[in-house]
């Protein structure tokens, strides 16, 4: 299958109506010029799911899931873009020649994931049946006596490698190609580059599933306690860890239906807990959460429980990789399992029914970093209070309930020996220094571009640190995704390298393209966009800013970019003059000449030519 020729998908965009589509999945309620619902993304029950008709595209402001009409399709139903289009196509009745000039590029990748992925399928069916032969019998003692079901087994597509060095590059000799096997890590190469072997031996194999269900690697156990206990696919093109969670494919409708994932470190926890009746768990695989896996598990859920082993290294770290599942507008919560045990010694040694009453008592991020920040320092002096507190502000900020909040602004206050007021007021100061930094995916830019505009411009003008910055380049988006005259106007001035948001940089890269024609039609070319910025573009468009006089709003957008440009100004200044010392430094006299003629360009405009013509007082 080519790629489908864009004039064909945007007639098909024009023929369906997405109010429809979504429809037959959520129940939409018509509000004013939106369509709202319960997000069939994650669990929730007032609706924040949003469908806005004009523009063709949906919105949640829980889960920031957002897109147009094939994109709902692709997370529904987890179809690939062009099936996507094919099931819309069919609905409005368009069809799709078979034979439009395919892209050649396009088929070529499509036909080398095939391959490769069939690679792996084959490999994981050799493993397969390697358990249940002969070969095998030792691994299914092994699995046997940690007592892992059949059932379980087969759930989980268990498999073993046998002993020796060849044994998968002979069963797969006449289908697959040993650069293939290569490719994709199962086989290596001798040091002397003349022979190869297989990478997995002795090991009970874990395929790694993507969303799907699709096998894209595996972990190999050892199965006794040789060294490295695992072996897994090293990373390849075809195998990114940072955007895999080991059992999501088996388990993201049970985490959908109970409203939270239990992230946990292991493969085989994973495995027991679905072998006990805990079935909403993933594990990330050996490695601290990326941002890439949060993001995965908030299409089923805002609620992470965290549950690593009790004796996890690096506290440190897995504090920061809470702090940001937090500020991804996750809420998290830390599961400390006692005893020193991993969840699937704890299931075996006290029962299922003491690991499902541990879940219901996990405690919130702030209590977990109260625990561990006052464990290394007991809190006596008024600097170490003030340690403490600072480093949980963030995290009382980011609380959505006000309920949950208060609780944990007096569970701050008594582990530090203070008054709730104290740390009531700190936490507003927090608020205060941070007024309008992004900090989470709850932050929307509703909060900057709501009554208290006024206000926020007037600091805008003042301070043109970091945030200001960025709370300009929302605001300026959201205001020239509304209005073609002011995007005309924020054109002429900016490009796309002055954004420090890298998706808003997109967007905009993306509007001058296309001459923001997607004004009418966002829609189309939403597929054009990654992930990220997509669903940015769809939070921006659900709140486009409006009922301001048009004077009022040019005024402003005129200070966004003043802010940006002066703060784009500061760093190129500083790099300036760090290179003006380095040139000065080594003698290089026309470099300096030439550093100097930069700088006095950069700050007196009028007297270079570089900046003739952008003089920002005339524009509005
Ligand atoms: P664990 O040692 O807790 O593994 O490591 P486990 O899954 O509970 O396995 P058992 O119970 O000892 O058999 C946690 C995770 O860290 C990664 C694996 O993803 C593992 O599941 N890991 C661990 C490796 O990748 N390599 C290793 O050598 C060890
Ligand atoms: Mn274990």
């Amino acid at each position: 299958m080519g790629r489908i020729p864009d004039e064909i998908v945007a007639e098909i965009l024009q023929k369906t109506d997405i109010v429809q589509v979504v429809s037959e999945y959520v129940n939409l309620k018509k509000s004013g010029k939106y369509y709202f619902g319960l997000c069939p993304f994650h669990q929730e029950d007032t609706p924040s799911f949003s469908v806005t008709p004009d523009k063709q595209i949906f919105y949640c402001f829980g889960c920031s899931a957002g897109g147009n009409v094939f994109k709902f399709l692709m997370l529904k139903e987890g179809l690939a873009f062009p099936e996507a289009v094919y099931a819309v196509a069919q609905k409005v009745a368009v069809h799709i020649p078979e034979n439009y000039p395919v892209d050649e590029h396009y088929l070529r990748k499509q036909k080398k994931k095939q391959q490769v992925y069939s690679v792996i399928e084959q490999a994981a069916a050799f493993f397969n049946q390697c358990l249940v032969s002969s070969q095998g019998q030792e691994a299914r003692k092994y699995l046997q006596n940690r007592g892992i079901t059949r059932a379980v087994m087969e759930d989980f597509k268990i498999g073993y490698a046998p002993a020796g060095w060849d044994k998968l590059i002979k069963q797969l000799s006449t289908t697959c190609g040993i650069n293939e096997l290569e490719q994709v890590g199962l086989v290596i190469k001798n040091q002397q580059g003349t022979n190869y072997y297989d990478r997995f031996r002795n090991r009970i194999m874990l395929p790694i599933f993507d969303i799907s269900g699709k096998v894209v690697g595996f972990g190999g156990r050892s199965l006794d306690d040789s060294h490295p206990k695992y072996l897994n696919t090293p990373e390849t093109p075809y195998f990114n860890k940072r955007y895999l969670l080991y059992g999501l494919h088996l388990s993201r409708a049970a985490i959908r239906e109970q409203g939270f994932a239990i992230v946990l470190e292991g493969y085989m926890d994973v495995i027991a807990c679905r072998q006990f009746g805990v079935e909403n768990v993933v594990a990330s695989l050996g490695t601290a959460l990326t941002k890439e896996q949060v993001q995965l598990l908030m299409r089923y859920t805002d609620e992470i429980i965290i549950a690593y082993d009790a004796d996890t290294a690096g506290i440190q770290a897995t504090i920061r990789g809470l702090d940001v599942i937090q500020q991804l507008g996750c809420r998290v919560k830390v599961l400390r399992i006692p005893d020193g045990l991993d969840p699937d010694d704890y299931m075996r040694t006290k029962g299922s029914e003491e690991w499902k009453k541990l879940i219901k008592q996990t405690r919130s991020l702030v209590e977990f970093k109260l625990e561990v920040l006052s464990k290394e320092v007991t809190p006596t002096s008024v600097a170490e209070k003030i340690a403490i507190i600072e480093q949980v502000l963030p995290n009382l900020a980011a609380i959505k309930s006000a309920i949950e909040r208060e609780e944990s602004i007096k569970k701050v206050a008594t582990t530090v020996n203070t008054s709730w007021e104290v740390v009531l007021s700190e936490l507003k100061k927090w608020h205060h220094g941070n007024a309008g930094k992004v900090t989470s995916s709850i932050t929307n830019i509703s909060n900057i571009s709501n009554t208290s505009n006024t206000a926020n411009i007037k600091s805008l003008k003042f301070q043109h640190d970091q945030k200001h910055r960025n709370q300009a380049e929302y605001l300026l988006m959201g205001l020239i995704l509304g209005d073609y005259e002011l995007f005309s106007l924020a054109q002429k001035e900016l490009t796309m390298e002055q954004f420090q948001n890298k998706e808003l940089g997109m967007i905009f890269k993306l509007l001058v393209e296309t001459n923001c024609k997607f004004k009418q039609k966002p829609a189309q070319i939403m597929q054009y966009l990654e992930e990220n910025a997509q669903q940015l573009l769809g939070r921006l468009i659900s709140e486009t800013i409006s009922g301001q006089e048009q004077s009022e709003k040019a005024k402003i957008l005129a200070d966004c970019i003043k802010v940006m440009q002066e703060s784009t100004g500061k760093k190129r200044r500083a790099q300036l003059l760090q290179q003006l010392k380095e040139a000065e430094q080594r003698g290089e006299k026309q470099q300096v000449n030439d550093l100097l003629q930069e700088l006095q360009q950069l700050f007196c405009p009028r007297e270079g030519e570089r900046h003739a013509g952008r003089n920002k007082a005339g524009l509005f």
